[in-house]
């Protein structure tokens, strides 16, 4: 008998993911007097925002006076190459200090000058030191303390939930459907308003900082089944700095602070390298350029003997390497029994962050589905094509917030609640089409899957590359129909596997699609075949389902000039780089 049991949830906003922004979501919406769900498909302790190393950055200015918001913006927009949003980022650059200082006093406790204020470190291509802190885990530091200010709040959190559809009728979205990942159990939530912070897809490649069943893209494959385009999706981010080895670890971050706090770069000449590829900010350039910096030196030979290249700090102390990046001498010694303030990592560059994603609005991250809402790394647009580290964590807190404040407004408005019947039932059809016998493994595809997005949409792509890879990704999308997936007693693993497959094949259709129309080098996106940049792609790409025909759409929208007063500040900005004068051509 085909299942259509559920329980079902009512409130007024329903947060999807129980990271950084989505807790900080939920906080505003609870503080607004609000009924508000979080769901999460991991244990909340342990969602993707742990894995934030390095910092956040504010322009307060502490340590260098010099820096302002107009320095975060032009820095941001400049090493963004042009692409990103300059509404996101200008709000980004304005908000992070009333933001920082607002979880460092909720107990983030992040490091601080003798005077009391903030401390602040150099991250890669930031004019000033402008990253706040807290040693090596500014990441978990702030996720522990959201969860403790949306538990004081007792704000429900349910972990283990599964979404599988966003519930939409006549592109309005009234809740979602999740299944328990250890029972199998259906609910309904239907709510006024929903928000996306699902994360990003950089599981999707072999070589990842993301841990296994994380960030495979379930938030852009839910949005584009309701309706909604991603934009900038070729936009994959590389970290110059995953380790190599043992394979159960390789791709694990190793935290840009390491270079912030001093960290060189060397080949097996012993040469530092990044004198060759930006001779100025050296190691702090910026990391599409010191991901391209390491590939190259990798793949023209002068690498280490295990596929990397060295990343020195042990001309520093140990004492001020346990006070700076603790967590990486733990990392090392424990997976290779590697003391690094006595010798070089190897690292080599790893899939890291999504900066393409859903196209919101800038100014309160509302989708083109009314009532559907994200913020977080799901959506697209602040970063452009290279985002500046310690970037992202600011945009958690930042737009979080506005989502949740925009999704109170607009549910404090709704005249009427939207319930479709068809939509449930199509939800509970998508989830029973897979259940069954099949030959396939979602495990493997998956596996195959990452491979071949490592091999032919890795740092440095071309055409025949893009094409064949997407010939594969198509080859493996037509294997899911075949996937056996059983649920017993034990275990809906199989469940999962193919929901996290389904979505990690549509959203590497979506980054291969993107990154062969996209016919130049920009930031992340390295093409062999069209090595510089093209004032004629100045543009955006974007992506739709066809609910017709289920293929992937492709459109472009050129960049409309920015206010002229940001434009001012880009004009006078003196970057080292030679970018502000391209992008003012
Ligand atoms: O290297 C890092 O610590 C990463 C930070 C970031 O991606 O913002």
């Amino acid at each position: 008998m085909i299942n259509t049991n559920h329980t079902t949830q009512i409130s007024n906003v329903l947060v999807i993911g129980c990271g950084g922004a989505g807790l900080r979501a939920a906080i505003e919406i609870k503080l607004a007097g609000l009924q508000v769900s979080v769901l999460g498909k991991r244990a909340k302790t342990d969602s993707h925002t742990v894995l934030a190393a390095g910092g956040i950055n504010a322009a307060f200015g502490n340590v260098d006076p010099e820096d302002s918001w107009k320095h975060h913006f032009a820095d941001t927009y400049i090493e963004g190459y042009g692409l990103g949003d300059s509404s996101q980022i200008e709000m980004l650059a304005k908000e992070s200090p009333s933001l920082v200082r607002e979880i460092d006093l909720w107990g983030a406790n992040f490091a601080k000058l003798k005077n009391g204020h903030l401390d602040q470190r150099f991250f890669g291509a930031h004019s000033y030191r402008r990253t706040c802190y807290s040693g090596d885990m500014t990441g978990l530091a702030i996720l522990k303390t959201l969860i403790k200010k949306a538990e004081s709040l007792k704000i429900p959190i349910h972990d283990n939930q599964y979404v599988t559809e966003l519930l939409v009728r006549d592109n309005i979205c009234f809740g979602a459907m999740s299944f328990n990942k250890n029972t199998a159990e259906r609910t309904i939530h239907l709510a006024d308003a929903v928000i996306l912070c699902t994360g990003g897809h950089t599981k999707i490649w072999k070589k990842s900082s993301s841990r296994k069943r994380e960030n495979t893209g379930d938030g852009f494959y839910l949005s584009l089944k309701a309706g909604s385009k991603l934009r900038d999706m070729e936009m994959v981010q590389f970290h110059p700095s995953g380790m190599l080895f043992p394979e159960e670890v390789a791709g694990t971050l190793v935290t840009e602070a390491v270079r912030g706090e001093g960290g060189k770069l060397i080949n097996n000449k012993g040469e530092r390298f990044m004198i060759h590829y930006d001779s100025e900010r050296m190691e702090l350039s910026t990391r599409d350029r010191v991901a391209v910096a390491n590939y190259t030196e990798i793949a023209e030979g002068r690498g280490t003997p295990n596929g990397g290249v060295y990343l020195d700090i042990t001309h520093k102390s140990k004492e001020f390497i346990m006070q700076k990046i603790p967590s990486i001498y733990r990392q090392f010694l424990e997976a290779q029994m590697l003391d690094i303030s006595k010798e070089p990592m190897e690292v080599a560059p790893t899939a890291h962050y999504s900066m393409g994603g859903i196209d919101v609005n800038a100014e309160d991250h509302s989708t083109s589905i009314q009532g559907l809402y994200a913020a977080g790394e799901v959506v697209g647009g602040l970063h452009g094509a290279n985002r500046l580290g310690g970037n992202s964590l600011a945009e958690i807190l930042i737009f979080g917030k506005k989502a949740g404040m925009a999704s109170v407004h607009y549910s404090m408005k709704l005249k009427a609640q939207i319930r479709s019947d068809k939509s449930i039932k199509n939800a509970h059809n998508n989830i029973n089409k897979f259940l069954g016998n099949g030959t396939e493994l979602a495990n493997s595809l998956q596996n195959q899957l990452s491979i071949l997005m490592w091999e032919h949409c890795g740092v440095m792509k071309n055409k025949e590359l893009l094409a064949s890879g997407l010939t594969k990704v198509k080859e493996i999308k037509d294997m899911i129909k075949d996937v056996d997936v059983r649920i017993d007693y034990h275990s809906c693993d199989d469940l999962v596997q193919v929901f996290d497959l389904e979505s990690s094949v549509i959203s590497a259709e979506a980054t291969i699609l993107s990154a062969l129309n996209r016919q130049e080098s920009r930031g992340s996106h390295q093409r062999s075949d069209f090595p510089k940049l093209n004032n004629n792609e100045k543009c955006n790409y974007y992506i739709k389902l066809n609910k017709e025909s289920l293929e992937l759409e492709i459109s472009r929208k050129n960049i409309s000039p920015i206010r002229e007063d940001l434009q001012s500040i880009i004009s006078k900005a003196t970057k080292v780089s030679d970018l502000s004068d391209k992008l003012l051509e």
